[in-house]
């Protein structure tokens, strides 16, 4: 980080629990602004507390984060996130056109209807995602990877410096796959910080400039090369040995680059 800058996001000695056992325990890391940032660990290890807790949407045991010098909680607005797909209603009727607009909500006063701004917004947000075709289509008639480019409009629509991603790739094909990444690559190259949950390892260096690896704790954070380590990963995954695998084919035909190994 240059010196003197204030990192995007600052997470300071955060500690959270929904129970007796901390989901996260003393975590800090200062993300730079500009970075795309993947977050890694296994099942349950964190990852969406993290977000919530960078959204302010999580009360710290101890600890804090500060989105661009400023307390988390204070700093909503600068802050956009697109869910887990799993975690939203298909079936809720809106339109695409309609979703995307909803990342202006946080601009609209309560007297006014949206402008002529946050229509211009909303669709130049949708254009960047490919998706300008489907406007007045129902969000419920799109394909997985259609209504996450969606979501990931109405984050943009925002206008927030920084995006928080949980998971964009879970359940997309490779077409999918490639036009999420160039979004997420666009995002970074206009200068906003993304951090990116992410669960598949072999894709995570040539996807990411740094890498979070989360149990609990923050085991690691640096240059993809540095926390793919195998020695490393084996002692964060023990147990789920199937993503582990994959890294450790990869590892031993020695090139840790996915994109090189396809057919
Ligand atoms: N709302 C909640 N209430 C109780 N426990 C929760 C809640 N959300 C998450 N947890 C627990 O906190 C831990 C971390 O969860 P989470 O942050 O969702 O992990 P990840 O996203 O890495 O799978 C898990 O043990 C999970 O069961
Ligand atoms: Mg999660």
């Amino acid at each position: 980080m240059p010196n003197g800058e204030v990192p995007a996001i600052e997470v300071e000695h955060l500690t959270v629990s929904y129970g007796p056992v901390p989901a996260l325990l003393d975590v800090s890391l200062k993300i730079p602004r500009g970075q795309l940032v993947g977050i890694i660990g296994p099942n349950g290890s964190g990852k969406s507390t993290l977000m919530k807790s960078i959204l302010g949407f999580v009360r710290p045991d101890v600890g804090h984060v500060r989105i661009f010098g400023q307390l988390a909680e204070r700093a909503k607005g600068q802050v956009a996130y697109v869910p887990q797909r799993g975690s939203v209603d298909w079936d809720f009727p809106i339109t695409v056109r309609e979703v995307a607009l909803m990342g202006r909500f946080g601009h609209v006063r309560w007297w006014r209807d949206y402008t002529r701004r946050d229509y211009q917004m909303a669709d130049e947000a949708l254009e960047m995602v490919r998706m300008d075709g489907f406007k007045n289509r129902q969000i419920g008639q799109l394909s997985g990877g259609q209504q996450q480019r969606v979501f990931m409009a109405r984050a943009m629509a925002q206008g927030a410096e920084i995006l928080l991603l949980d998971e964009p790739f879970a359940g997309v094909d490779a077409a999918t796959e490639r036009a999420i990444l160039d979004v997420l690559r666009q995002t970074k190259a206009a200068g906003r910080t993304l951090l990116v949950v992410h669960h598949d390892l072999a894709t995570a260096q040539e996807y990411f400039d740094s890498l979070v690896l989360l149990k609990q704790r923050l085991h690691a954070y640096g240059t993809p090369e540095m926390v793919l380590n195998p020695d490393l990963l084996s002692q964060v995954y023990e147990g789920e040995l199937r993503a582990f695998a994959r890294l450790t084919q990869n590892a031993s035909s020695s090139a840790l680059n996915p994109a090189e190994q396809q057919p």
